[in-house]
C-alpha cells in the first residue's frame, strides 16, 4: 500500500479500502491477538477475502478500482467484526499458523500458539538434525494446526491429534483432509489420555486450556466467540496440565520431550510443582509460558514426589 495511509470518503480502490477499514477498526477499539496485531495486517485479511483475492497479491491489486459489490461485502464485514467483536478469522474461515493456512470457525479456538516457532524450528536444538521422529502426540488439537505443522516439519512422523470435543475434530479433520495428510494425521476423541492406547511418543505437544476460571471474565469480548473449553481450566488454569504432567511419561519413548503451553499461568505452575525443572523456552517473535520437560526429568519427579 503506498497513499500514506490517507483515508477517503468515497473507496474507489482496493487500498483505500484497506486504509478505511484499518481507521474503522481502531476507531471501534477492537481487540487484535486473534491471528492478528494490529489494525492494518487485519485491515489486509478483511479486504483479500471479501475480493477473494490472496492475500500475497492484495499489494499488487492495490490501485484496481473496487466495484460496488466488494466495497459493500467490505462494509459489512467490518460492521460485523466492530458490533459482534467476532475475530477476524472466524468472518473470513482462515488463520495462519506456522506458515500454513488453517479453516477456522467457532468450534475451535484461533490458531496463535508461540509453539509455531519451536516447530518450524523443528524443535531444535532438543531435537537433534540425526534424531528419528516417528510419533508425535498434540495434545488438545482444537483445528488440528499444531499437529499437522508438526507433521510438515517430520515428514517421517505420524501423529495423533487428539480433543475431547467432537466438534473441534471436525473442524481438525477438514484440515487434515485440506492438507492431504490424512494417511499421517489422526484426530482421535479423548479426554486427555483417558482413551488413547500407550504408544512411545517422541514428542508430546499440548497448548491446553489454561485460563483460571476468574481470568475469563476480563478477557475482551472476541474470546467470548471461542469455545469455553478451549480456553477455561479451573481456580488456578492448571487442572490439565497437571493431569499431562501425571500421565506423560507413560507416553513417552526413551529420548522423549514433552512441550506445553502455560501461557500467564506460568507462575501458578511453578508454585504448585516446586521440584519440577521446568525449562521456560525463549521466542524470537514473542510470546512465553512454555515449559519443555524430558521423559527422564519427569519420570525422576514421579519417583521423588508423586505427580
Ligand atoms: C487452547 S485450545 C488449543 C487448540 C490448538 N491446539 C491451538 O493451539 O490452537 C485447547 C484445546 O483442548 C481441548 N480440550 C479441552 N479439554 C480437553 C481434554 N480434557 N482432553 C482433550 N482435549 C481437551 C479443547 O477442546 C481445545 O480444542
Amino acid at each position: 500500500m503506498e497513499n500514506g495511509g490517507d483515508v477517503k470518503e468515497k473507496l474507489e480502490t482496493v487500498e483505500d479500502a484497506v486504509y478505511w477499514t484499518r481507521r474503522r477498526l481502531e476507531q471501534a477499539g477492537v481487540f487484535f491477538g486473534h491471528g492478528t496485531d494490529n489494525a492494518l495486517d487485519e485491515a489486509a485479511c478483511l479486504v483479500s477475502h471479501c475480493l477473494r483475492l490472496p492475500f500475497e497479491e492484495l499489494q499488487a491489486a492495490r490501485r484496481q478500482p473496487l466495484e460496488e459489490e466488494a466495497r459493500r461485502a467490505i462494509e459489512t464485514m467490518v460492521e460485523r467484526r466492530i458490533q459482534e467483536r467476532i475475530p477476524a478469522a472466524y468472518l473470513t474461515h482462515a488463520a495462519w499458523f506456522c506458515g500454513l493456512e488453517f479453516y477456522v470457525d467457532e468450534r475451535v479456538l484461533v490458531p496463535r500458539s508461540p509453539i509455531a516457532e519451536l516447530i518450524a524450528q523443528g524443535f531444535r536444538p532438543w531435537i537433534g538434525p540425526q534424531q528419528e521422529i516417528r510419533r508425535i502426540l498434540d495434545m488438545g488439537t482444537g483445528s488440528a494446526c499444531i499437529a499437522i505443522a508438526c507433521a510438515h516439519a517430520f515428514p517421517g512422523a505420524q501423529v495423533d491429534a487428539v480433543d475431547i470435543s467432537p466438534q473441534a475434530l471436525e473442524v481438525a479433520r477438514i484440515n487434515i483432509s485440506r492438507h492431504g495428510l490424512e494417511g499421517r494425521v489422526h484426530a482421535l476423541e479423548s479426554d486427555l489420555f483417558a482413551s488413547l492406547p500407550r504408544r512411545p511418543y517422541d514428542i508430546i505437544v499440548s497448548n491446553p486450556p489454561y485460563v483460571p476460571r476468574e481470568e475469563m471474565e476480563t478477557l475482551p469480548d472476541e474470546y467470548r466467540h471461542e469455545p469455553v473449553h478451549g480456553l477455561e481450566a479451573d481456580e488456578e488454569g492448571l487442572r490439565l496440565v497437571a493431569e499431562i504432567l501425571a500421565r506423560a511419561a507413560d507416553y513417552l519413548g526413551e529420548a522423549g520431550i514433552l512441550i506445553v503451553e502455560v501461557g500467564n499461568s506460568q507462575a501458578a505452575l511453578e508454585r504448585r510443582f516446586p521440584h519440577l525443572p521446568f525449562m521456560w523456552l525463549a521466542f524470537a517473535h514473542g510470546g512465553s509460558g512454555v515449559f519443555l520437560l524430558t521423559r527422564e526429568q519427569l519420570l525422576d519427579f514421579a519417583d521423588s514426589d508423586g505427580a
